[in-house]
């Protein structure tokens, strides 16, 4: 297994973070999620574009210019040879003493490599998420895709050690995202999402999803998502980079829809995948 590493790609096992990397004592970076199809990095410069924003939002100068970076993840995917798969990138401060306050010139740790996954159901197929309700107790810059993850990990956790799949946060009976996918209801025919922000990611899938609901003639309607209404929604449904779209088939206890996929979640499943293969 292959790992880049500040424009080198060595193997994995070979690969040294130094035990004072920012990353690792402050969660001080910011990461990103490619996917790949058939060798290809699908949304690249979309994905590119947020993290020189997630590392603009941190204050964080990325080491490697992105000509290069690019250049780089390039010969990363190559020389690892995942076909169907996806990229896992983190930039952090770097090696530094010890101390809250940034480093005056911070070296900087970029580190990327490839996994595969395995393929995503049909759409219309497969088994639905069954997402549990968590108190959101994350930060207010969910925008950043920041590695500071431990919220999400220990909502996620709660959800699957209860049976379930995803953890989706509400907050005051508001709806924002899920610990790691974006949260959509089909109400009265239209696609209904909380905005992007403070607590929400502004996740590509979603940004592909909208250019497929245009093309389809399917309105959006970015606006505050409630519990109530979501759990009496027409359909749900989540997105992310790994999965594309997965149907939603329980909020807590509850059965959403008819119980299988509902007809506009495969039917914009079917066009993200148009995009995509
Ligand atoms: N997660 N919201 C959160 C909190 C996320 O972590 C993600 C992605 C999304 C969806 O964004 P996108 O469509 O750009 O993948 C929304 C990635 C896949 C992860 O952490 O593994």
């Amino acid at each position: 297994e292959l790992v880049y590493i500040n424009g080198e790609i060595i193997p994995m096992a070979d690969a040294r973070i130094g035990v004072e990397d920012r990353g690792y004592q402050f969660a001080d970076g910011v990461y990103e999620v490619f996917r790949l199809y058939n060798g290809r990095p699908f949304t690249f410069k979309e994905h590119l574009d947020r993290l020189e924003r997630s590392a603009a939002g941190i204050k964080l100068a990325l080491p490697t210019p992105r000509t290069e970076l690019e250049a780089g993840l390039l010969k990363l995917v190559d020389r690892s040879g995942v076909r169907e798969g996806m990229i896992y990138l983190q930039a952090t401060r770097g090696v530094a003493p010890r101390n809250h306050v940034f480093p005056e010139s911070p070296s900087g740790t970029v580190v990327a490599y490839c996994r595969p996954l395995p393929p995503i159901p049909n759409p219309g197929e497969g088994e639905g998420a069954k997402l549990m309700a968590v108190p959101d107790e994350r930060w207010k810059r969910c925008w950043i895709k920041s590695i500071a993850l431990l919220a999400n990990v220990l909502a996620k956790n709660e959800a699957v050690s209860q049976g379930y799949d995803e953890a989706v946060f509400v907050e005051n009976g508001v709806v924002t995202e899920c610990s790691a996918s974006n949260v959509f209801a089909i109400i009265n025919g239209k696609i209904v999402t909380h905005p992007v922000g403070s607590k929400v990611l502004p996740g590509i899938t979603r940004e592909v999803l909208f250019q497929c609901a245009a093309e389809l003639k399917i309105e959006v309607d970015e606006r505050t998502l409630m519990e109530s209404e979501a759990v009496r929604a027409q359909e749900l449904f989540i997105t992310s980079t790994t999965r594309e779209i997965s149907w939603v088939a329980r909020w807590n206890e509850k059965y959403i829809g008819q119980g299988r996929c509902g007809p506009l979640t495969a039917k914009l499943h079917r066009a993200i995948q148009q995009r995509v293969r």
